[in-house]
């Protein structure tokens, strides 16, 4: 074989991988409404950045005929490429062969991407459609899941991993992606879970279909899997883009900066009038967080769930941060299990990358009810007062309006590490609200007046009474635990100097194994 003929086989090679399981396939991937897994690698990566590893490994199965049975790649695309000039390593599923079903070899394909990722610090994103394990291959597929789950572990708190869910994934196959930072999924043809429709009809005689058992939309706002949901692939993969633009590229490296040419003493006349006059209205926190960061810029994260708080990344002055923020428009903000749970988790994911976190506080307390205390309200609302305590990256709070009981601790107060506390004039920082209170410290009074309308007024002058005496932030700024009442106008320039303060902050918790975390 003279030089040009090895050239030209290895052309032809190429062609061939590039067609996975067949145009047949792949036509019937198209007519799903799906990309292909190299389509979806091209749309991800910079435009001719991505580099190929294992397009010539094939599977090792002999079993049912399968060694007449073999395609380059073996059903999934592997390598690296930048997103905006910046390293990621990638891997793509190829539903064309064998339904994206994983074999050993294509285990191995996974193992090394996350190897190298991890090796020199760089995000993994893996982009899931697959049938689950590849049934003939038995209990060695269910090796190769097992070894990119103890990858994904040992990966967790040091390099961002990101999944997208565009297919099927399905049983076990579901806990790698449950086991990184973020999971999105796109709103058609994509479904997770661990027990299908079929079975679960055989097991317990529910019927459901597969978009009700675990469509996007329902782990996006009932289970809490999902972290993102797009209406198109295109959608998501332009959202995977987004996302990592606010991360850094492993734990020991700073988020990136990028230019603004948002001015940083903004003032904004709207958020001095926002919190209405009657502390039970409502108002939008997102037009708060809207109004201070970078040019309106909000990258909302599990925005279906646990809407009574919002989570998500934006930027200060080009710097990245956590944005939480209790959200007075849904159960009036109120902490539950799943806002705890949802909150703790960003938090953690911005401690572990060096994100600094901005907090808004308007938070009437913990919600109460058997519903709650059944499902471990204390638990799960440990939670997010671990997390806060734990998490060493800058921290500022500012309370723009209510921050009672216990809810006022886990909310990063002072005590907790938060290094910048600022309150609005229109803060409530108390130990509950003034109607509880009144029906507390009054209990005996009040079952001793006889006519109603003496009882309620009894109850007004008391309220009244305990909110001019509590219902401010100056008992608190008293006591050191506010660093400042600022004019709400203001908030984007003393929340940027307050970042810009703490950019070389060092804190750091006692040597130990890891912490028992209230799980
Ligand atoms: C081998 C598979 C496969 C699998 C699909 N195929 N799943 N091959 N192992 N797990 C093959 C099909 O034979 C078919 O081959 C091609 O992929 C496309 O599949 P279709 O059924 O034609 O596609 P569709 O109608 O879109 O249905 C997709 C599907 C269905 C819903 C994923 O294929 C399915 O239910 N597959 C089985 C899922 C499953 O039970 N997996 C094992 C779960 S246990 P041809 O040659 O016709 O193109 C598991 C344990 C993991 O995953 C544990 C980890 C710890």
């Amino acid at each position: 074989m003279s030089n040009q003929d090895k050239i030209n086989q290895l052309i032809d090679l190429r062609v061939q991988a590039k067609l996975g399981g067949g145009q047949k396939r792949i036509d019937a991937q198209h007519a799903k409404g799906k990309f292909t897994a190299r389509e979806r690698i091209e749309m991800l990566l910079d435009e001719g950045s991505f580099e190929e590893f294992d397009m010539f490994v094939t599977h090792r199965c002999t079993n049912f005929d399968l060694d007449k049975q073999k395609y380059l790649s073996d059903g999934v695309i592997t390598g690296y490429g930048t997103i905006d000039g910046r390293l990621v390593y990638v891997f793509s599923q190829d539903f064309t062969v064998f339904g994206g079903s994983l074999s050993e070899s294509y285990a191995k394909k996974i193992c090394k991407v996350m190897d190298q990722a991890m090796k020199v610090g760089a995000p993994i994103i893996g982009i899931n459609d697959s049938g689950g394990a590849r049934i003939q291959e038995g209990v060695a597929s269910l090796a190769g899941y097992a070894e990119i789950f103890q990858r994904n572990i040992m990966a967790s708190g040091v390099i961002p991993q990101i999944s997208a869910i565009f297919g099927p994934c399905a049983g076990g196959a579901v806990y790698s992606p449950a086991l990184t930072d973020f999971i999105l999924m796109s709103e058609k043809n994509s479904y997770m879970f661990v027990t299908g429709p079929k079975v679960t009809k055989t097991v317990t005689g529910e019927n459901i279909t597969d978009e009700e058992l675990g469509g996007a939309n329902v782990h996006a706002s009932k289970s809490g899997v999902c972290h993102f949901v797009s209406q198109s692939e295109e959608d998501g993969i332009m959202m995977i883009r987004k996302l990592i633009s606010y991360v850094p590229q492993n734990n020991l490296e700073e988020p990136p900066v990028t230019e603004c040419s948002d001015p940083i003493n903004r003032l904004e006349d709207s958020l001095n009038e926002i919190i209405p006059d009657s502390a039970n209205k409502p108002y939008n926190v997102i037009d708060v967080i809207d109004a201070v960061v970078d040019n309106g810029e909000f990258f909302e994260v599990h925005k279906h769930y646990a809407r009574n708080i919002v989570v998500g990344f934006a930027k200060f002055n080009g710097m990245p941060v956590g944005m939480v923020a209790n959200q007075p428009m849904v159960l009036a903000g109120v902490l539950d299990i799943d806002a705890s749970k949802k909150a703790a988790r960003f938090v953690r994911f911005c401690d572990a990358f060096n994100i600094p976190i901005v907090t808004l506080v308007d938070v009437p307390g913990f919600l109460p009810g058997s519903g709650q205390e059944y499902n471990g309200i204390i638990t799960n609302g440990a939670k997010l007062l671990f997390a806060y305590g734990e998490a060493t990256v800058p921290k500022v709070t500012i309370t723009l309006r209510k921050s009672y009981g216990g809810a006022h601790d886990v909310m990063s107060s002072k005590q907790l590490r938060g290094d910048i506390n600022y309150a609005w004039p229109t803060a409530e920082i108390a130990v509950m609200g003034a109607k509880g209170a009144i029906e507390v410290l009054y209990f005996k009074e009040l079952s001793s007046i006889e006519k109603p309308e003496d009882k309620l007024k009894f109850i007004a002058d008391k309220e009244s009474e305990y909110v001019n005496k509590f219902a401010n932030p100056y008992e608190a700024a008293k006591l050191g635990y506010i660093d400042d009442v600022i004019e709400p106008r203001n908030t984007r320039f003393r929340i940027t100097r307050a970042l810009q303060t703490l950019s070389t902050k060092k804190d750091s918790n006692p040597p130990k194994k890891h912490c028992n975390l209230p799980l």
